[in-house]
């Protein structure tokens, strides 16, 4: 933390996450110490924003009963969406729901239906992944990967593609 002010030539952190969970999925239990630290780190003026990351709907409510947080860093796409409750529930209260793997990570995402709903709308399956995450939720804050710039301009595109509501029900039955 102090290392990373000195580095970044800082005096305080924009947003820091609390990262909690495994590789790819929560692990239970309760973080109130680690998150304590942090909430004093914040009202010592280092911290302005605090955010969580691979963690429950539990652990979520848990953070909140210490401090304020602006944004939840969990594993989600349109074929992985075991956070569809916690996202409509941190939309309601103007949390920020910043998707990690949202192109399937080291796994990419591949179906034949998002294949269709590319070729229709001329555009690539990521960029049509990644417009789907931003019309499941007005919350839904995108942070993709990527080591190429031809990937970068192809997902930059998503973000002006409208998907419509058959589009959107052929996307929603891949993870069903
Ligand atoms: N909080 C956490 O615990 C946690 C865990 C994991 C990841 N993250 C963060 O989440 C963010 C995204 O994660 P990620 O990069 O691992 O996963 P990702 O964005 O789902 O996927 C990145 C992969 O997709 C490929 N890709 C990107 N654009 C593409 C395109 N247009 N066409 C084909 N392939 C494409 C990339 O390869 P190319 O390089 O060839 O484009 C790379 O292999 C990162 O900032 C990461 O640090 C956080």
């Amino acid at each position: 933390m102090y290392d990373n002010l000195e580095h970044l030539g800082l005096d305080a952190l924009d947003v820091v996450n609390l990262r909690v969970g495994g590789f790819d999925s929560p692990t239970p239990g309760s973080i109130a110490e680690p998150f304590t630290v942090l909430a004093q780190l914040q009202q010592e003026g280092l911290i302005k924003h605090l955010g969580i990351s691979t963690v429950t709907a539990e652990q979520v409510a848990e953070a909140q009963s210490i401090a304020p947080i602006v944004c939840v860093q969990n594993f989600y796409n349109l074929a992985h969406r075991v956070d569809d409750d916690l996202i409509d529930s941190l939309a309601a209260q103007n949390i920020a729901y910043v998707p990690y793997f949202p192109l399937g990570g080291f796994s990419p995402l591949q179906s034949d239906k998002l294949e269709v709903v590319a070729t229709r709308l001329g555009a690539t399956p990521m960029a049509v992944a990644l417009a789907w995450l931003l019309q499941r939720s007005p919350n839904i804050l995108l942070i993709p990967g990527t080591s190429s710039v031809a990937h970068l301009r192809e997902n930059i595109a998503g973000a002006a593609l409208t998907l419509s509501e058959e589009d959107l029900s052929e996307l929603n039955s891949i993870a069903a």
